[in-house]
């Protein structure tokens, strides 16, 4: 897939040669230039809860002292089709993938994984010992876009590397019910499944493709086509009508071997103990092939269709696979749909603490307009945490004034050439019926605190 709208998803203008177009694939010249499909812009009014979120996530990973890692955005192709897999949606159908200037097949991540699992490699962090890591940031994937799936989306991503568990595969999920129980979210459900090791996979793999081959009739076209590439992924089937063939499929977990059946009864007692509930569900399978072990979801059903907010699990080959073979360590990790997340709050009415300013400089006249950010400045420098904004638009008094309410501000700073020629301002409460006065501008500082 290349990078770029695909003509049959342009505008539907059509090129009469007048308006002319530069490139191929590009709008005509007089066409509004719009976003992409599927990749939105995050607007003034919505950043407060993705900020909320952001910040209480950022908090409760630091206490569990996790620490924050910025890998780039594009990766070499190969990244993803060795970690992610050839035989995924993912990197069958639905990568950003183009070629730079210098000749070499570059791709927008899909997810993060992959990369923080390059970085740990090429520099080596795993020679300190185990890596407790995040980043949040865009990722980039070329979806049917719908409420809550997008062609860029955010994730928190979560990654512990070095460690064999059980015990970090419970702590994770338990720092996600604590984001939960911070943010104030309820009504998510934890599940859990074990995927085992590699050759596990490949014996149970042979049992479900010979039981979906038995059941070939009832199986639909995309369950017939993923029975030759990806057959663990028919389980995860949404059609209604695979549901009782999925359900009557056999289960992985009659087939762990005795350490994948104790890694996983090792997590269970460590949710038993600190108290979260989970539900176990063999067919919980994931999108992505890195994975080994342990898998987990956070699933809800406030969001529709798109109920996973949250996936991850273990994936204690990948190491050797990106590295080539050099090294190896055991991991886990997860990512949290930052969109996702954000519609949940919605949900809930969960709103993020008010961000109106606390006062507005309203300036009528030249000297007055000339005086307005330097009094602001003194303020600024007084009151650090106070939230100062000084009116910019053009109009008069009734103009300004109306802008200063539509703010939210609490306070209204008046500042006429009167005012600047005795060195006053006229402080004027918003919200409540008390009286205008005059304050002197050493006072200013002062009289705000005393009004917050
Ligand atoms: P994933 O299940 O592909 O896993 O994505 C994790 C989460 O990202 C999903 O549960 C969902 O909330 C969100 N998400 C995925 N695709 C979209 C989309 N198109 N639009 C909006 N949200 C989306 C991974 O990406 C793995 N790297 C997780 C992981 C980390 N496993 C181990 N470490």
């Amino acid at each position: 897939m290349a990078v770029g709208r695909a003509s049959s998803e342009s505008t539907g203008a059509a090129d009469t040669g007048q308006s002319g177009t530069s490139h191929p694939g590009e709008l005509p010249r007089m066409t509004k230039i719009t976003g992409i499909r599927g990749m939105n812009d995050i607007s003034p009014s919505q950043t407060p809860a993705w900020q909320m979120a952001e910040h209480a996530a950022r908090e409760v990973l630091a206490t569990y002292g996790y620490r924050e890692v910025r890998p780039p955005i594009v990766e070499r192709t190969e990244l993803f089709r060795r970690s992610v897999g050839e035989g995924t949606d993912i990197v069958e159908k639905e990568m950003y993938t183009f070629t730079d200037r210098g000749g070499d097949s570059l791709t927008l991540r899909p997810e993060c994984t992959a990369s923080c699992v390059r970085a740990a490699i090429e520099h080596g962090w795993l020679r300190e010992g185990g890596q407790r890591i995040w980043h949040i940031g865009p990722m980039f994937r070329y979806e049917r876009p719908q409420k809550g799936r997008y062609r860029q989306f955010h994730q928190l991503d979560v990654e512990c590397l070095g460690f064999p568990g059980p015990d970090v595969d419970a702590e994770l999920m338990l720092i996600l019910a604590r984001l939960w129980r911070r943010l104030g979210l309820e009504g998510l459900e934890l599940q859990i499944n074990s995927l085992g090791s590699r050759p596990t996979q490949a014996r149970y793999r042979e049992l479900l493709v010979e039981y979906f081959q038995r059941n070939r009739d009832a199986l639909d076209d995309d369950s017939q086509r993923r029975l030759t590439t990806n057959p663990l992924r028919i389980l995860d089937s949404k059609n209604p009508e695979m549901q009782q063939i999925v359900a009557d499929a056999p289960s992985i977990l009659d087939h762990l071997d005795p350490a994948e059946a104790a890694h996983l009864d090792g997590i269970r007692a460590m949710l038993d103990q600190a108290g979260l509930a989970y539900s176990l569900n063999p067919r919980l399978v994931r999108g992505l092939d890195y994975y080994t072990s342990t898998v987990f979801e956070w699933v809800t059903n406030r969001l529709g269709a798109q109920n996973a907010v949250c996936g991850g699990g273990r994936y204690d080959g990948l190491v050797a696979e990106v590295g080539g073979g050099g090294q190896s360590a055991p991991a886990i990790g997860f990512a949290l749909g930052m969109e996702r997340l954000v519609a949940l709050l919605e949900e809930a009415s969960i709103e993020p603490p008010a961000s109106a300013p606390d006062a507005y400089l309203v300036a009528v006249g030249d000297a007055a307009a000339g005086a307005a950010h330097a009094l602001a400045e003194r303020v600024r420098d007084a009151l650090p945490e106070l939230r100062l904004v000084v009116d910019a638009a053009p109009g008069g008094m009734r103009a300004k004034m109306k802008r200063a309410d539509r703010s939210g501000a609490r306070m209204a700073l008046i500042l006429g050439d009167d005012e600047v020629a005795a060195r006053t301002v006229s402080l004027k409460p918003l919200r409540s019926d008390s009286q205008q006065s005059a304050v002197a501008w050493a006072e200013l500082p002062v009289r705000l605190a005393a009004e917050e």
